[in-house]
């Protein structure tokens, strides 16, 4: 079947086409309703269903005759290590986990936080934590104790696992001083822990609630699947939005299994034995998706990469990689190619490796600037492949869909709405705009399966994010085109989110920190535009009219607050110090007018503004 008859079962057949995906799947009980609409705009896929999304992506294979294949290969260069994990051990390690937890009183629907390096125990823990039908919360090793004591208090878990240390290029990161902290900030001292001790940063002094994974395996008895309903909650992945509280995206079990795996197939076009790689980090939401769930649900191969685009310890790393696994489809972020780019333009390194393996780059995470886009083509010579997604949705919502029909590739564009999201372009009133036109880019409801169906204990807070702007649809928060050929081109957000390197952050989160700082009275913060993380945060400070501090220990300090309050990756390029901030006669600041002053672009003095001149002090604090 083509693309577009595909694409039109989805939406005017719905239950049909996903019934006919989710039979690739166990079930421990059939559903009674593909789709329950009784309770819209809230959406239900596979109600009355029950199975395991463990049970789906190891045992079944390992029943299935793949038990001897490779599931997991831990490849990592900061440590000089490699693993493969056959199907039949990686079932045996995340059964006898998944005991380990139990002992430790945690079943079905208690939450667990993972906060881990990239090591093979941290995709054990998830996979155990599926298996007993508890529900798992990674939070990304980048965030400060800050950050992760908000994700503990919102999600109320029974238990964290953890590790000693992360690695971060040469440098040894030490988990427990941040876990302490982040357990004294969320009132939970004593929640219980379970700690990887690491050859790099050995546990030596243990604290009395926790267990060193040796341990907790030492002393456990593998436990089998426990099946859960196919709405139950498989885990909370928190996202930045517009404020500094994230969003607790919940992911439904069923949905998910049946879309990853349809996506796996339709998209990428792999087969079950196939080496897939996404080289992102378990904490976002493509890492959840495609290091873990979908090769796994797909019987393909999975690399865990310790390691970095560059540095870990050149540019060839990827290419090492490819190689040496025979990796058959890779999926990173634009800004790894920007990176590698810019230290191997030529591609050097690359021509040393044989990468005949590849089949197809994906990328996804942020817009992928066209130049990127054909530079990763000559020089991989395979197709490369711009897809849009986020974490709400799980899974892409425009794509090519490689493994449907190949569709010429415009470069800026992520193609087209996958089967199963009716995408729209809406203007602010609502209403339907004509193809070229940019505005709000929503989905129209039902969301497929695998999609968020809340925000985990907020379900108002769901409705007013997501539902509440244009009845019957899902806002996207971003704002693009549907051009005449039916292709999307995603253009900016319209909220304060910005994406640094392919990680989505929070103006606000960044604000909520600089505002800690003693000396400021007011502040905001924009995403400039960058070469090689596409935005970068930039901060402007107001200070109090009593503050004497020194400009550059005053910048030093600040970038250092936002490290240690949001995490490294947040870091602003730079503080700006100015008296006033341009705003509305309302009151709202014009974060919008002072990008375009900052990335240089061409703007118009809004009406609305209180005073114009303090646009020129902007531009002059800049130096422009
Ligand atoms: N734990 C602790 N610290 C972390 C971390 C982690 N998991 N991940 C990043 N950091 C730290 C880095 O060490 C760095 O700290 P520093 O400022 O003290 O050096 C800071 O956060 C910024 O990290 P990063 O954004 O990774 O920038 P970088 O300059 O170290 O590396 C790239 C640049 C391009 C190599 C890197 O951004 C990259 O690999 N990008 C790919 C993006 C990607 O895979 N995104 C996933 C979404 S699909
Ligand atoms: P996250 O939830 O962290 O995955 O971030 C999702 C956001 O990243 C989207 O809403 C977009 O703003 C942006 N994004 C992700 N993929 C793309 C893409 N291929 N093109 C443009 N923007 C993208």
């Amino acid at each position: 079947m083509s693309y577009q008859e595909l694409y039109r079962e989805s939406l005017e057949n719905p239950e049909a086409f996903w019934a006919r995906a989710a039979a690739g799947l166990d079930w421990s009980k059939p559903w009674q309703k593909v789709l329950d609409s009784g309770d819209a705009p809230y959406y239900e896929w596979f109600h009355g269903g029950e199975l395991n999304t463990c049970h789906n992506a190891l045992d079944r294979h390992c029943a299935g005759g793949r038990g001897a294949q490779a599931a997991l290969i831990y490849d990592s260069p900061v440590t000089s290590q490699q693993k493969t994990f056959t199907y039949d051990e990686l079932r045996d390690l995340v059964a006898r986990f998944a005991g380990a937890l139990a002992q430790q009183g945690v079943g079905k629907g208690d939450r667990v936080i993972i906060y881990m390096p990239m090591i093979p125990e941290a995709v054990i823990a998830m996979l155990a934590c599926a298996r007993i039908g508890a529900i798992h919360s990674v939070v990304f090793g980048g965030f400060a104790a800050r950050e992760l004591a908000t994700r503990i208090v919102d999600a109320g878990p029974k238990m964290i696992i953890s590790a000693s240390c992360g690695i971060e290029g040469k440098r040894v990161i030490p988990y427990v001083p941040l876990l302490e902290e982040a357990l004294t900030i969320a009132g939970v001292p004593e929640l219980p822990r379970i700690l990887v001790s690491r050859p790099q940063l050995p546990l030596v002094e243990m604290d009395p609630n926790a267990l060193t994974w040796a341990q907790a395996m030492e002393r456990a008895e593998p436990v089998d699947c426990v099946p859960v309903a196919a709405t139950d909650p498989l885990y909370i992945l928190y996202t930045s939005g517009t404020t500094g509280q994230p969003k607790g995206v919940v992911r439904p079990t069923g949905g998910h299994a049946v879309a990853l795996k349809w996506s796996m197939e339709n998209i990428y076009n792999v087969s079950p034995g196939d080496v897939y790689w996404a080289a992102s980090d378990i904490g976002w939401v493509v890492g959840h998706s495609y290091i873990v769930y979908a090769p796994l649900l797909h019987g393909c191969t999975t690399i865990l990469y310790e390691g970095k685009p560059i540095g870990t310890p050149d540019a060839g790393a990827f290419w090492r990689v490819i190689e040496q696994h025979s990796v058959n489809c890779l999926f990173t972020a634009p800004t790894a190619f920007r990176a590698i780019r810019r230290e191997d333009s030529d591609g050097e390194l690359l021509h040393k490796y044989d990468i005949s393996s590849l089949k197809t780059l994906f990328l996804a995470g942020e817009r992928c600037d066209p130049d990127t886009l054909h530079w990763a083509e000559k020089q991989l010579e395979v197709p490369v492949i711009d897809h849009w997604w986020q974490t709400e949705s799980g899974w892409a919502m425009a794509a090519n869909p490689m493994g449907i029909e190949r569709l010429p590739v415009k470069a800026g564009s992520p193609t087209v709405a996958v089967p199963g999201y009716d995408i729209r372009v809406l203007d602010d009133e609502g209403r339907e705009l004509p193809r070229g036109e940019t505005g709000n880019i929503v989905v129209k409801l039902p969301l497929p399966p695998g999609t968020l169906p809340t925000l985990w204990g907020n379900r108002q807070r769901y409705f007013d994010t997501y539902l509440s702007r244009f009845e019957g649809y899902y806002l996207t928060g971003d704002a693009g085109i549907l051009d005449e050929a039916g292709y999307l081109w995603v253009m900016s957000r319209i909220d304060d989110v910005i994406n640094v390197a392919g990680h989505r952050l929070s103006t606000g989160a960044l604000e909520e920190a600089l505002s800690t700082h003693g000396a400021v009275a007011e502040c905001a913060v924009i995403g400039v535009e960058d070469a090689l993380k596409g935005e970068m945060p930039l901060g402007f400070v107001v200070l109090n009219t009593n503050a004497q501090i020194d400009e550059a220990q005053l910048k030093a300090e600040l970038i250092k607050t936002v490290r240690s309050v949001v995490g490294p990756i947040a870091a602003p390029r730079d503080i700006v110090v100015v008296t006033r901030l341009p705003k509305t006669r309302s009151g709202k600041i014009l974060r919008g007018t002072m990008r375009k002053i900052a990335d240089g672009k061409e703007y118009k003095v809004p009406a609305t503004i209180e005073d114009p001149a303090v646009l020129d002090e902007i531009t002059e604090a800049l130096g422009l």
